[in-house]
């Protein structure tokens, strides 16, 4: 078992099945809602490639994608406060229907700024988002999602592209991490 200095983690929260499953149904919910028209899809960097590369598989429109990065996180499990846009996505938003991917909503803070701020004003069709995962319990904003895959207890969450300091992007499950 993969561990860090402090941490270990514990066991399967979400299963492969599980979240492949899931997967499929917002996929599926997703083409219907978007039926005839043409969507910019934007992963949130790093978190969401995972969820994103088979999230769009799911789609079946026609879609472009792009990816942007934004980070409320210093390196630790407690959020900043303060967005930084660290990569633009190369795709104009502009006159498209825009869905951001994330891997999780916690705080809001960066999908707020994203949607109120940074997308607003840009003449999009609109902007939607959907994430893998939603932890409400220490929302500070009034972000929900448009799509969530499912909604996880206040722990830190590692797996399938969520990270502790870069690590356990790796594993197919998603599992949370114990102080040792
Ligand atoms: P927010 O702005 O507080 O909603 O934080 C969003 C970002 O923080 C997510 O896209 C993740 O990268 C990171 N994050 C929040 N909670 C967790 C967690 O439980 N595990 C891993 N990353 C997390
Ligand atoms: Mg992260």
């Amino acid at each position: 078992m993969i561990s860090v200095p402090g941490y270990e983690v514990g066991g399967i929260l979400l299963s492969e099945d599980e979240i492949r499953d899931r997967v499929k149904e917002l996929g599926r919910r997703i083409t219907e809602d978007y039926a005839g028209e043409k969507l910019l899809v934007i992963g949130i960097l790093k978190g969401a490639f995972v969820f994103m590369s088979d999230l769009i598989r799911e789609i079946d429109l026609d879609i472009e994608t792009d990816f942007m990065a934004a980070s409320s996180y210093g390196s630790g499990t407690e959020s900043s406060g303060q967005v930084r846009i660290t990569r633009e996505p190369g795709i104009s938003p502009q006159g498209r229907h825009v869905l951001l991917v994330e891997d999780i909503v916690d705080s809001g803070i960066t999908l707020k700024y994203l949607k109120d701020t940074y997308f607003a004003d840009r003449n999009i069709k609109s902007v939607r988002i959907c994430s893998l995962l939603d932890k409400p319990a220490r929302r500070m904003t009034d972000v929900t999602p448009d799509y969530k895959g499912f909604t996880v207890d206040d722990m830190f969450i590692v797996g399938y592209g969520l990270d502790y300091q870069e690590h356990f992007r790796q594993l197919s499950h998603i599992t949370y991490l114990i102080e040792k």
